[in-house]
């Protein structure tokens, strides 16, 4: 617990904030382009480009990656991490297309891995891209099964690592999946593949925006309920068993998401775990920002600094945002 000495009027804390080349030293903390992760969307040519839920972001197709790679590396981020659009007809029950090695996700990775090798890749292990229902595993019985989902999103970690990703972040919430996806890529000799799981992903309204980005399947919203995999927004220790699992089945960095309705969470789990956690500012938080701005009623810049200085705050070691590089080009102008 801190202690503290000082009794006004001999102790003024407005003596410290006079001058601004002062509180940047004593800042206690700070944000780098080089925590910034940029989520990036992809498609096929022939599917559309604007995301009407997202403002100023657009889906890419694999001709356009190289400049967003070349883009991410001159902005000097770490990361990219890649979600696809994939085309309605090539939906299936069981999202069949995930295991293809010559799949979206996949030709994107080796395009990538061979062009610009520094970029670090992420890529989602998940399966609601694929499925005609947009769950993140297979449904039987009317209800999404864990164990069948965690063999095939083995299968899709598997053909990701050949195609050169450097991390699988397992986004799904199945439980027993971290350990599952170790082993499967250990046996086929990708131990070095890192593991970013979302252990704790809450059920959150904040994904509205990206289920437009990726195609939300056409069906009730009620059929697309996750609450039976993801995490009940009122649970916070539940959120450190989740984390306490998977770093037991071996995950190496730990994801919270949301972000901003979430900061406590990311505080309790970094101190109980003093893990790598990362945040991902997601895509509601990102639309409301911009949305906000659009109208005038909000200082975008500031607003976007602001929520990325509160998530370092509360413990983050990255930052998955949209914004990533907006903020970036903010971060080089403060520089000069
Ligand atoms: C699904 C997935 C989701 C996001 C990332 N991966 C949505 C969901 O769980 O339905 C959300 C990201 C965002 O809202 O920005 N595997």
């Amino acid at each position: 617990m801190p202690f503290f000495y000082g009794r006004f009027p001999t102790t003024r804390l407005r003596r410290t904030r006079r001058y601004s080349w002062l509180q940047e030293i004593i800042s206690e903390t700070r944000l780098s382009v080089k925590d910034l992760v940029w989520p990036v969307f992809i498609r096929e040519a022939s599917d559309p480009k604007d995301i009407k839920t997202l403002p100023g972001l657009q889906r890419y197709t694999l001709n356009e990656l190289p400049s967003v790679a070349q883009k991410a590396l001159d902005l000097g981020m770490a990361a990219i991490a890649l979600f696809p659009y994939i085309p309605f007809e090539k939906r299936t029950m069981d999202g069949d297309l995930a295991l293809q090695d010559d799949n979206l996700v996949c030709q994107a990775l080796r395009l990538l891995k061979s062009q610009f090798p520094s970029l670090g890749l992420i890529a989602d292990v998940a399966l609601d891209p694929y499925t005609t229902h947009g769950h993140d595993g297979i449904i039987r019985n009317n209800h999404v099964d864990n164990d069948g989902s965690v063999r095939i999103l083995c299968q899709q970690a598997l053909v990701q690592a050949q195609a050169g990703v450097d991390i699988v972040a397992p986004s799904d919430m199945m439980d027993g999946r971290i350990k599952a996806i170790r082993q499967t890529l250990d046996k086929a000799g990708f131990e070095h593949v890192v593991i970013l799981s979302y252990a704790a992903k809450y059920a959150s309204c904040f994904y509205g925006p990206f289920r437009e980005a990726v195609g939300a399947p056409l069906l009730p919203k009620t059929l697309q309920d996750k609450r039976s995999y993801q995490q009940n927004p009122s649970n916070s220790y539940e959120a450190l068993q989740e984390v306490a699992l998977d770093l037991e089945e071996g995950a190496d960095l730990i994801m919270v998401k949301p972000g901003l309705s979430y900061l406590d969470v990311v505080q309790r789990v970094v101190e109980t775990f003093r893990i790598p956690t990362f945040i991902y500012q997601v895509s509601g938080e990102y639309s409301m920002i911009k949305a906000a701005a659009l109208n005038g009623w909000i200082d975008e810049k500031k607003a976007f600094l602001e929520t990325m200085i509160a998530m370092k705050r509360a413990g983050a070691a990255g930052i998955f945002t949209y914004a990533a590089p907006q903020i970036a080009q903010y971060l080089k102008e403060e520089e000069v």
